[in-house]
């Protein structure tokens, strides 16, 4: 079989591949760190690259830059040997930080019954630090503590440098199948590692004198951390390495502190449903809620549902895709500075009022963003249930391109909403709505309505609440039984460091939980079709 040789520029990084291999194989070959968002499938259009020399297949090239072949690399079979360079920037933006946590108590502040202060690591003065880390999908935040008095002292967050290599956990699953795994590994250690430094430099504290760490993440976070092989999560059934995983050295991960210092994580539920979820179930008191059934929701690129008491729970995952993190959105990004993260309509003027995140002229269209303009257009009757315009869209709102007509966002029309933008968003919305709609039924007809609701993930209380609930992401129910939690999973983590009692607590929740497959629940897919509309088809159903 003809090989050829596939060199990248700037980088200089090259190998060969076979004849007819893609270039994303290649660049995954040489290591080079090509953006592949949506793991190779032409769907994020981040793989661009510049065929400097050699042969470009006619029906690729997507457009000419100085005379040079652009293609998608991941589209794109090598024919001959080839010199090519990217055109997205590697490096993630710095991550725009909205929380301060700095000075807070955990277990003051946070814990949801009375517990002590017992940490999981020995403690002996002041300089004795402890580190709660949550490894998301797409952002790692982490909290320095003084052991000593539970005070944190400092903070920091970044995107997760394994975006480049997928948005979300099947993408980074597959490129750990494409032998990744262990670059995955150390870039997450990596960038952990450069956090807790720059918390330690905030605190003007000695990163030597860490005494362990407690991390919640989804289950594949926590394999790509442990460089544990997470083909078996995707199999059906799901079959991880593990739920929970035994305590590691800090050291064999890279991160500063005390030569003895573990590091726990925090058990999973099942194989879709993480630590980080059972960790903010429980810091959000489900464990403790006897007399109530409640809703635990986490909102990211999956949606993971807790639904239950103290006494039992059933969890599960739906596949909600990159929508709400503003992936496979034309105008979709990640709540940054120029995201679009409000909306609400004047009526009078017939115009939309948008709200951007630092004010300045909208640049894309975040999750928040989105729910809130689908309400907005919604109820505007600019669309229909189905999620197409009406044709009431006024002139002066509207732009067109190759999509159609679409919704001006910018003043310059290049920031737009367009309908397939909105179907990508019920479709989300209608894997969310199915599954707190299935676990419902599951738990037998006659069941207690939700009493009480707990939102948590990336939109945190940036969440447009009657808005999710105007397009029928969440049950319909006075928006008093609802509460926000910034950070469950962070929160979680934190207390689980902070108290032995926590940490026991969540082990003994998870005996609770039953843990569901959707795909074996034979009403999901009818659940689904009736919440693929805005709202949906039985607005009657969930009504407190
Ligand atoms: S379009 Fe090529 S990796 Fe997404």
């Amino acid at each position: 079989m003809a090989v050829h040789r596939v060199t990248f520029s700037p980088s200089g990084r090259s190998t060969q591949v076979a004849g007819g291999a893609t270039i994303l194989d290649g660049a995954e070959q040489a290591r080079e760190p090509l953006r592949a968002e949506c793991g190779g499938r032409g769907a994020c259009g981040r793989c661009l690259v510049r065929i400097l020399e050699g042969p470009a297949p006619e029906y690729r090239i997507l457009r000419r830059d100085a005379g040079f072949p652009v293609v998608l690399a991941c589209l794109t079979p090598v024919h001959g040997s080839l010199t090519v360079s990217p055109l997205a920037e590697v490096e993630l933006p710095k991550l725009v930080s909205r929380e301060r946590y700095t000075g807070l108590a955990p277990i003051e502040a946070w814990a949801p019954w009375p517990l002590k202060l017992e940490p999981i690591v020995a403690s002996s003065g002041d300089a004795d630090l402890g580190v709660a880390v949550d490894i998301g999908t797409t952002t790692l935040r982490l909290l320095l503590i003084r052991l000593s008095d539970g005070v944190i002292v400092g903070e920091a967050g970044a995107y997760n440098p394994q975006i480049p290599r997928g948005a979300d956990v099947i993408s980074r699953i597959i490129a750990a199948e494409k032998g990744l795994l262990e670059e995955m590994a150390c870039a997450v250690r990596g960038s952990t590692a450069s956090l807790i430094r720059e918390a330690a430099e905030m605190a003007a504290a000695d990163p030597a004198g860490i005494r362990g760490y407690a991390v919640a993440g989804n289950v594949t976070m926590i394999h790509l951390l442990l460089a544990a092989d997470p083909s078996g999560i995707r199999q059906v059934p799901s079959q991880p390495q593990a739920l929970a995983f035994a305590p590691v050295n800090a050291a064999s991960l890279g991160w500063p502190g005390r030569q003895d210092a573990p590091v726990y994580t925090v058990p999973a539920a099942g194989g879709w449903v993480g630590g980080d979820i059972v960790a903010g179930a429980v810091r959000a008191g489900f464990s403790r809620s006897s007399d109530a059934i409640a809703l635990y929701v986490d909102l990211g690129t999956n949606g993971e549902i807790v639904l239950g008491g103290a006494d039992y729970a059933l969890a599960c995952a739906c596949s909600a895709g990159p929508a709400f993190e503003g992936g496979g959105i034309r105008c979709g990004m990640r709540a940054d500075r120029g995201a679009v993260d409000g909306a609400a309509l004047d009526a009078e003027k017939e115009v939309l009022k948008l709200s951007v995140i630092g004010g300045a002229d909208p640049r894309g269209v975040c999750g928040s963003g989105l729910i809130a303009l689908a309400d907005a257009l919604f109820r505007a009757g600019w669309i229909d249930r189905g999620g197409r315009f009406t044709g009431r869209l006024p002139a002066r709102q509207q732009v067109e391109g190759r999509w159609g007509i679409g919704v001006r966002l910018s003043h310059d029309g290049k920031v737009a909403l367009w309908e397939r933008d909105i179907a990508s968003l019920i479709r989300a919305k209608a894997a969310v709505f199915a599954g707190i709609r299935s676990l419902l039924a599951s738990l037998g007809p006659g069941f207690p309505r939700i009493q009480e609701a707990v939102v948590s993930g990336n939109f945190g209380r940036f969440l447009n609440l009657p808005a999710a609930l105007g397009i029928g992401l969440l049950p319909s129910m006075p928006l008093a039984a609802y509460r926000y939690l910034d950070n469950g999973s962070l929160e979680g983590a934190a207390l689980a460091l902070l108290s032995r009692e926590f940490l026991a607590e969540i082990g003994a929740y998870l005996s609770r939980i039953t843990y569901v497959d959707l795909a074996d629940l034979p009403g999901y897919m009818d659940e689904f079709v009736g919440a693929s509309f805005l709202p949906h088809t039985h607005p009657e159903l969930l009504q407190a």
